[in-house]
């Protein structure tokens, strides 16, 4: 059978055409971008397309874009996969989408090469260069708990309900969704959640160290502007390298640690100096 192969990265945003097919909306406005999964008659189900997507908006997003909004069209995050691509030969809810099932007529290799490719769809959503936040309203089912999981934050609307669905499925969660559990909830917690496949509502989400909030629906785009607004008030750079402190810094000796820290902050009173003319 013939794969897919990873769509060869542009330094073109994808046009209307490309977004329609991984059903999503993209608005790049200054220092923010929103990224909305658009197909709200499946609960904003997912396809490889859309991860595909979701990857070229990554590799072709401006540089001065600070903030990266992701949310979900019509009061639902998503519903995780599209499951009509499990079943062999399926198309899709709306049609014409690559089967996931058909994977299974593929070599080890080629089903680790097709996975990989739907990961890049998730990965570059932790760059340093921006700040990621899934806003979450309704069901983040599977694949929608690990995007919002790949985001550097998640706000959660009250009516937030998170399902790591996969085991429930006899599957795994395979979108780089595993880390962040475990980082943000510690491992005892994420393997019950994920286990178990339960629903953890947005009160327990924000106790256990998931999500901020949460905030009733009805507030939620003002509680989003407020927080873009929070997280570009200090300087670019600045955020920028703190975020890549706090990102790496659970991997790193406190030596390398603290050698990053003299090494960042070198950078900032240089171009604070620069900036007053010093
Ligand atoms: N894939 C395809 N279509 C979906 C869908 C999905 N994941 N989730 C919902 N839909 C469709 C429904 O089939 C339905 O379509 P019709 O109107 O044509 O019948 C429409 O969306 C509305 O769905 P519901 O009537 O069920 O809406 P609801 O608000 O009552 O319930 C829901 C919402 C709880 C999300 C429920 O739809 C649901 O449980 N969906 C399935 C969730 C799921 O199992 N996702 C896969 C997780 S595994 C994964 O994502 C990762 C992986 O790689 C395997």
């Amino acid at each position: 059978m013939r794969l897919p192969t990873l769509a060869a990265m542009s330094t073109d945003l994808p046009d209307a055409d490309r977004l329609a097919a991984g059903r999503l909306r993209l608005a790049v406005d200054g220092v923010l971008a929103t990224i909305t999964l658009d197909k709200p008659e499946a609960r904003n189900a997912q396809t490889p397309t859309t991860w595909r997507v979701l990857a070229e908006i990554g590799a072709a997003l401006p540089a001065d874009v600070r903030v990266v909004v992701v949310r979900g069209a019509g009061g639902t995050f998503s519903a995780g996969l599209d499951r009509t691509l499990l079943t062999p030969g399926g198309s899709g809810a709306s049609g014409g989408q690559e089967s996931v099932a058909d994977l299974l007529t593929a070599s080890d290799e080629e089903m680790s090469a097709a996975i990989d490719a739907y990961q890049r769809g998730f990965t570059w959503l932790r760059d340093p260069r921006f700040v990621s936040v899934a806003v979450v309203e309704g069901h983040a089912i599977g694949a929608g708990f690990q995007l919002a999981l790949s985001c550097d934050l998640v706000l959660a609307a009250d009516d937030a309900r998170f399902c790591m669905k996969e085991t429930a499925l006899g599957l795994v969660p395979d979108l780089t969704g595993t880390k962040p559990l475990v980082e943000r909830v510690g491992y005892p917690r994420a393997l019950e959640i994920c286990a178990t496949a339960r629903t953890v509502g947005a009160e327990e989400a924000a106790r256990i160290g998931l999500a901020l909030g949460p905030v009733p629906a009805a507030e939620l785009d003002g509680a989003v502007a407020e927080l873009v607004t929070a997280l570009t008030a200090a300087l670019p750079d600045a955020v920028r390298e703190t975020t890549a402190l706090l990102l790496g810094a659970a991997e790193r000796d406190l030596e390398t640690q603290r050698r990053l820290e003299r090494e960042a902050q070198t950078r900032r009173f240089r171009e604070l100096a620069g900036l007053m003319g010093g």
